[in-house]
């Protein structure tokens, strides 16, 4: 929906006597005076590190203290953590207030809030416990962006460039020239591409059993590389979510051409798009060996052998390609050669 903000400050308005907002430090800062509005809200920490359960308990507690009841409307403005635990916590009090959502971060407004999945880590397993279950309203403001750090932009930068791989060769080519000229701005019918593509990917497969999975491209080693470098070094130092990613869709371009037939001018084409991302961090990649572990426990794995959902071709995927280690040994010694 284009003019996103000016269409949230008129759903405040009317909704002005039974609605909260969720914040944490920095939308609270840079994103909550745009709504020119002072109705009640609850601030949180910012960072994966809260995305939990103790927090949730933190967020009841203090709706119980502002008077809410099942028809308080919950508006969780941030980044993809905060969207995802505050629809989670609001959908659980008095068993269900509506959650609207007003993603603030390039990866929340692309993916996070799209698609209907919600919920916090648990005993650090990601995203353990959540629901499927669609939020009342989402309203993207690409106004939000404007404050946004560029190393946060990427993160996002990088789910559009997937879906682009997956979906939409045209796409691709669009996210590629943003990736290249890092001064340019996201245009609004950019965002409306990426999550047009998320979207319609998830309305074949809501529960993700099948299509759904293909939106995992580049996520099966950029979830084992992002699980070990959090695991080695604490969480500011450790490689973000979008970064893991950018190797993982090298990585699982190289097995493409392998297995799913797409061709090496196009795993050159890719290569060259996310290699200026991915150079400065190429000795943050571990050796396959300390790789396995966290790739066996992916939870698309069907039996022994990893899953994972390639591309045959820039815009065309599938899903549930059960590849060998010795090649996925090999995609890791082509990302680690790149120059
Ligand atoms: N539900 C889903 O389908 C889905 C999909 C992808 C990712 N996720 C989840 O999303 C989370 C990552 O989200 P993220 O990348 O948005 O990170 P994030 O939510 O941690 O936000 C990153 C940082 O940016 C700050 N921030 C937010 N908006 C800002 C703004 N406009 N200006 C300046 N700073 C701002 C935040 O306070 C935070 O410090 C992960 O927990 C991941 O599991 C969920």
């Amino acid at each position: 929906m284009k003019n996103g903000l000016k269409h949230l400050k008129k759903f405040i308005l009317q909704n002005k006597e039974n609605a909260i907002i969720l914040v944490d430090k920095h939308t609270y800062a840079l994103c909550y005076p745009l709504l020119e509005s002072d109705i009640p809200y609850i601030l949180v920490p910012y960072g994966e590190s809260y995305k939990n359960l103790n927090s949730c308990e933190f967020i009841w507690k203090k709706l119980i203290e502002l008077s809410a009841n099942r028809d308080t409307v919950l508006i969780c403005l941030g980044g993809g953590v905060l969207c995802d635990m505050g629809s989670f916590a609001g959908m659980c009090f008095q068993r269900g207030m509506p959650v609207v959502l007003v993603p603030t971060t390039l990866l929340a407004m692309v993916d996070a809030s799209i698609g209907g999945k919600n919920g916090v880590d648990f005993l650090g397993l990601k995203n353990y416990i959540g629901h499927f279950n669609q939020p009342k309203h989402i309203f993207v403001c690409p106004e939000f962006l404007d404050t946004l750090p560029y190393a946060e932009k990427v993160n996002g930068l990088v789910e559009m460039l997937k879906h682009g791989l997956i979906a939409d060769p045209s796409h691709f080519e669009s996210i590629k020239a943003l990736i290249l000229n890092k001064n340019s701005k996201i245009d609004f019918n950019l965002l409306e591409d990426s999550i047009c593509i998320k979207e319609n990917i998830v309305s074949q497969d809501f529960h993700d059993h099948g299509i759904r999975k293909r939106l995992n491209f580049g996520h099966t080693i950029g979830h084992a590389i992002e699980a070990y470098s959090l695991h080695i070094n604490d969480e500011n130092e450790a490689l973000s979510h979008g970064l893991s990613v950018a190797l993982g869709i090298v990585v699982e371009s190289y097995l493409s051409t392998i297995v799913a037939g797409l061709s090496s001018e196009e795993l050159e084409n890719i290569t060259y798009t996310l290699r200026d991302i991915i150079r400065p961090i190429l000795d943050d990649v571990p050796p396959f060996e300390d790789l396995l572990p966290y790739l066996k426990k992916d939870k698309k794995n069907n039996n022994e052998t990893i899953n994972f959902s390639l591309i045959s071709s820039i815009g065309v995927s599938r899903q549930d390609f059960e590849i060998q280690e010795q090649i996925i040994c090999e995609g890791l010694i082509y990302l680690i050669n790149i120059s």
